[in-house]
Formats: structure tokens, sequence, C-alpha cells
């Protein structure tokens, strides 16, 4: 299955992607995840990156669509993938239908997760992460506090930089702004599907799974009729 998340920051596209890809065996592939990776290491790519994900602006087209063809192109993607905050802008999705077919490969749907402005706000507020491995948790639901430590490794619990009030509006804005037309970009091709993420996360888990399922049967018996 290969799949594209979309949705507001703190929709849930990360807490979903991990789900999706235990369930379906495929990677969760986080362009957000790679550059602070990239800004931890240090590096040219990581210096790149900072300066725009500090400010809650995007990081160029152009960098964001070579490190996601670079990806694509490894050996675990093969059986497919969950792309998670790319693609980001209609140039971004217009590269990955380019970079697709020359990896012979093709996009199955794109999953909408919605949540109002305001609950975004809540949530960025609320989450902590593993300042080494990246989990993620929301202060609300996991009782975890910044003198915690990590349930999976261990490591200990930061606020993530681009979390602050401030950065997270620019983020939102800049989502609507240049974003949201990618959700259209999908409708248009028939390829959205949407679930309402405010729910419990295993609610949102079980919609994506129950659409994900309804969306391939139809398209199956589509091919039948044909
Ligand atoms: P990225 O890391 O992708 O950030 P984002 O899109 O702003 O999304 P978030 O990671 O904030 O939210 P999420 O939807 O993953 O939610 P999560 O599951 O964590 O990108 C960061 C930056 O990198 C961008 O601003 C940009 O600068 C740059 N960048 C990345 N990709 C790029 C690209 N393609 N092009 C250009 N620039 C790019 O959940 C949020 C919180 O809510 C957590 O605490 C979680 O525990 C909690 N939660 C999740 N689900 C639920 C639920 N159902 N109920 C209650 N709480 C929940
Ligand atoms: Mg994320
Ligand atoms: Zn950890």
């Amino acid at each position: 299955m290969r799949l594209v998340l979309l949705g507001l920051p703190g929709a849930g596209k990360g807490t979903q992607g991990e789900l999706l890809s235990e369930e379906l065996d495929v990677p969760h592939i986080s362009t957000g995840a790679m550059f602070r990776e990239a800004i931890k290491a240090g590096g040219p790519l990581g210096e790149t990156a900072r300066a725009y994900i500090e400010r809650g602006e995007l990081v160029p087209d152009d960098v964001s669509v070579e490190i996601v063809k670079e990806r694509l192109s490894q050996p675990d993607c093969e059986q497919g993938f969950i792309l998670d905050g790319f693609p980001r802008t209609v140039p971004q999705a217009v590269a990955l239908d380019r970079t697709l077919p020359t990896l012979g490969m093709e996009l199955d749907a794109a999953v909408n997760i919605e949540i109002t402005e305001e609950e975004a706000v809540r949530r960025i507020s609320e989450r902590m992460i593993c300042s080494q491995c990246g989990a993620t948790y929301n202060r609300a639901i996991h009782t975890v506090s910044q003198t915690d430590r990590c349930l999976e490794c261990g490591g200990l619990l930061i606020r993530r930089p681009d979390d602050t009030v401030e950065t997270a509006r620019n983020r939102l804005a800049i989502y609507m702004e240049q974003t949201h037309p990618v959700v259209h970009y999908y409708a248009e091709r028939g390829m959205l599907l949407t679930v309402d993420g405010e729910r419990p996360i295993e609610e949102v888990f079980a919609a994506i799974l129950s659409q994900l399922k309804a969306w391939r049967f139809g398209r199956s018996s589509g091919e039948e009729a044909r």
C-alpha cells in the first residue's frame, strides 16, 4: 500500500503513520522527522532545514523533493510506504506523480486527517517528543512531564523547538495557504479519503483502516466491472 497522510500540524499524521506502518508492514516516512534527524546530525542539509523549520516556514521544494526521491528508491519501499508531511505543496505533489512511475510505483490514496485549528494548537502545546528516538507523547493523554524519560528508549523528553505558540500559528497559516491546495489536488483525482481526527487515537486508526478497506474493495470491484 502506498499512502500519503495529509492534515494540519498536530492532526496526528505521525501518530497514525506509526500505527499504519506496523499494521501494513511498510516504512513510515516523515520528512519533518528526516529534517530533525539531519539537524541533530549537523551537516549541510540540517543547516538548510533548521532556519526554515525554526520559523515555521517550509523548506524549499527542491530540497524536500530530493530527499523523498532518494528515500523512496531504497529497497524497503518496494512493498509500499506511508508518506507523512510530503507532499506539502502542489509542486511537491506534481513531483511525486512524476517520480513514482520512474520507480515502477503508483500512489494508492491520500488520507486527510481533519481537525480544527483550535485542536491543532492544543495538541501542539501538549506534545512532548523523545530527544533520542523522536517518539511522540501527549501530556494530556500519556501523563508525562518534561522530567520524564521516553518509554521506548529512556531518552529525555523535550518540546519540539517549532512547537511554540507563535511558530505553531505560522505553521497553521502556511498549511492553509500552501498545503490545503494539495487536499484538492488529490480530491480532483478521486484519490482522497477523509477521516475525523478529533477522536481517540485508536478510533481514528480504525476509521482509516476501514476507509482503506472500502476503498480497495471499491477499486477492485470497479476493475472487475470493466
Ligand atoms: P512535520 O514534522 O511534518 O510537522 P507538521 O506537519 O507541523 O505536523 P506535526 O508533526 O506537528 O503533527 P502530526 O500531524 O504529525 O501530529 P502528531 O502525530 O505528532 O514538519 C515540521 C517542519 O518541517 C515543517 O514546519 C517544515 O518546516 C518542514 N517540512 C517537513 N516536511 C516538509 C516538506 N515536505 N516540504 C517543506 N518543508 C517540510 O500528534 C500531535 C500531538 O497530538 C502529539 O502529542 C500526539 O500524541 C497527539 N495526538 C495525536 N493523535 C491524537 C488524538 N487522536 N487525540 C489526542 N491527541 C492526539
Ligand atoms: Mg509529525
Ligand atoms: Zn525514545
